[in-house]
């Protein structure tokens, strides 16, 4: 056995995986194996496996690595189990944004629809937003089910909406927050390892992938978000999850609202037939691709005619307060926007110049929000859950000076003038517009189809 033994012996066998991964070698599946069970055992220590992650972002992983690698931190955990069933699964990832709201829609939607929906959302991370924290917005949602308890509520609503459970892939865990402090994030097939461990382990039929590109996107270059998109399709297909992914714009925030309760509102009006239409465009595109990966409609028309009637019939809307409800929140809010959490200080920005809106740049928003309070600076920051922004100014808008562009939400007068100054570093106004597409590509194992 390669890591058996005393502590010394098995340190220097680890550093030979190090030395081979530096040299530009590979690591047998049996080794990554090895290697994932006793890092997860607590028998490897995180200064070796630090090593081991840069040697991996600078030298990269074979595709048999990778797949080696993935399956490891899959079954370093438990796996959703959701029992003989007649209803495919499905789930949706997005590699984060601002302003992406879309997992909020989509998973009642497609409850709705009668499928399953397991749906295992992260935090915020850097200045993107997260699920769970917009969750966590509605007064009492719990986000930290149990495993066996998301299992039991997805066999009997149809959906939960939860954190990664100390059940599932806890290797990823680990080595999500070694790479978080030792650089190593930025690597696409690490990226990819971390994200389809987690996915695959709801035992999901079909994955959905919304990668996006653009200046406020975690990959900005479209070529990395396009070979991340191939990389993670790879892995899914390989283990029979149909995947599917759609490229799509983070150039700009997605919809009006930015911010975690302002969000949760803005997602309600979406289910109730009122929200932005970038932002419904891209819920109907992502949810009529989770549709069709499980089987559940015969072409992209039907899967939208039946996105549509959940919408319009209020069912989606029902769906939504069963889970909230089910995970103890106040159901009150899918009614009540001011049953959510309000700030107090609520200011207007208006356009200083007349002009075209150029840019409304997301990482400068996504920043704003952090220092406002809505975000995380450090893991164990507590947020404040009510500030952000809603930006009604849109690339390629003519504006007039002095027209509203946004409303700041702030806990108090310091913290709005600082959200002033960062809108009106974000709001370009006066250069030519060149928003990206919203959706420019759909990627399946087939290839690569512009849109
Ligand atoms: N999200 C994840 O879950 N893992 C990563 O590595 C990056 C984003």
């Amino acid at each position: 056995m390669l890591l058996a033994g005393a502590g010394a012996a098995m340190t220097m066998v680890v550093a030979t995986l190090i030395e081979r991964k530096r040299n530009g070698g590979a690591l047998a599946p049996a080794e990554w194996r090895e290697l994932i069970t006793a890092y997860t055992a607590d028998q490897v220590p995180d200064y070796q496996m630090s090593a081991l992650l840069m040697a991996i972002y600078f030298r990269g992983l074979s595709p048999e690595e990778l797949a080696a690698l993935t399956d490891a931190m899959l079954e370093s955990g438990d796996r959703l189990d959701l029992g003989r069933r007649t209803v495919p699964a499905v789930d949706k990832h997005s590699t984060g944004g601002v302003g992406d709201k879309t997992s909020l829609l989509l998973a009642p939607m497609l409850a709705a629809c009668g499928l399953m929906v397991p749906m295992m959302s992260g935090r915020g991370l850097g200045h993107t937003g997260g699920t769970l924290d917009k969750l966590e917005s509605i007064p009492g949602f719990r986000t930290d089910l149990r495993l066996r308890e998301a299992e039991d509520q997805v066999r009997r609503i149809g959906c939960a909406l939860i954190g990664q459970t100390p059940e599932i892939a806890p290797a990823d865990k680990r080595l999500y927050a070694l790479r978080d402090v030792t650089a190593t994030v930025e690597s696409i097939p690490l990226i990819a390892a971390s994200i389809m461990s987690k996915k695959l382990a709801e035992g999901v039929d079909g994955l959905v992938l919304d990668v996006k590109t653009g200046s406020g996107a975690f990959l900005p270059d479209p070529e990395m978000a396009r070979t991340l998109a191939e990389t993670m399709i790879g892995l899914g297909e390989a283990r029979g999850c149909r995947t599917v992914a759609l490229l799509t714009a983070m150039d700009r925030p997605l919809g009006r609202a930015a911010g975690n309760a302002l969000e949760v509102e803005e997602a309600i009006e979406g289910l109730q037939g009122r929200g932005p239409d970038d932002l419904m465009e891209l819920t109907y595109a992502l949810g009529a691709e989770m549709l069709l990966v499980a089987g559940a409609a015969a072409d992209r028309r039907d899967a939208q005619r039946k996105l549509g009637h959940v919408i319009e019939s209020g069912a989606a809307l029902d769906r939504l307060r069963a889970i909230i409800e089910a995970q103890g929140g106040n159901p009150a809010v899918v009614d009540d926007p001011g049953a959510l959490p309000q700030a107090p200080v609520e200011r207007i920005w208006e356009a200083p110049v007349a002009g075209i809106v150029s840019r409304v740049e997301p990482r400068r928003i996504g920043r704003a929000i952090m220092a406002l309070g809505g975000g995380r600076m450090k893991v164990d920051d507590a947020i404040d859950p009510a500030v952000g922004f809603v930006i009604t100014a849109r690339p390629g808008d003519l504006v007039a000076r002095g027209q509203p562009l946004a409303t700041i939400h702030a806990r108090d007068d310091s913290g709005a003038r600082a959200a002033a100054q960062a809108l009106a570093e974000a709001i370009v106004i006066g250069e030519p517009a060149a928003p990206l597409p919203l959706i420019s590509h759909r990627i399946t194992r087939d290839g690569v189809e512009p849109l």
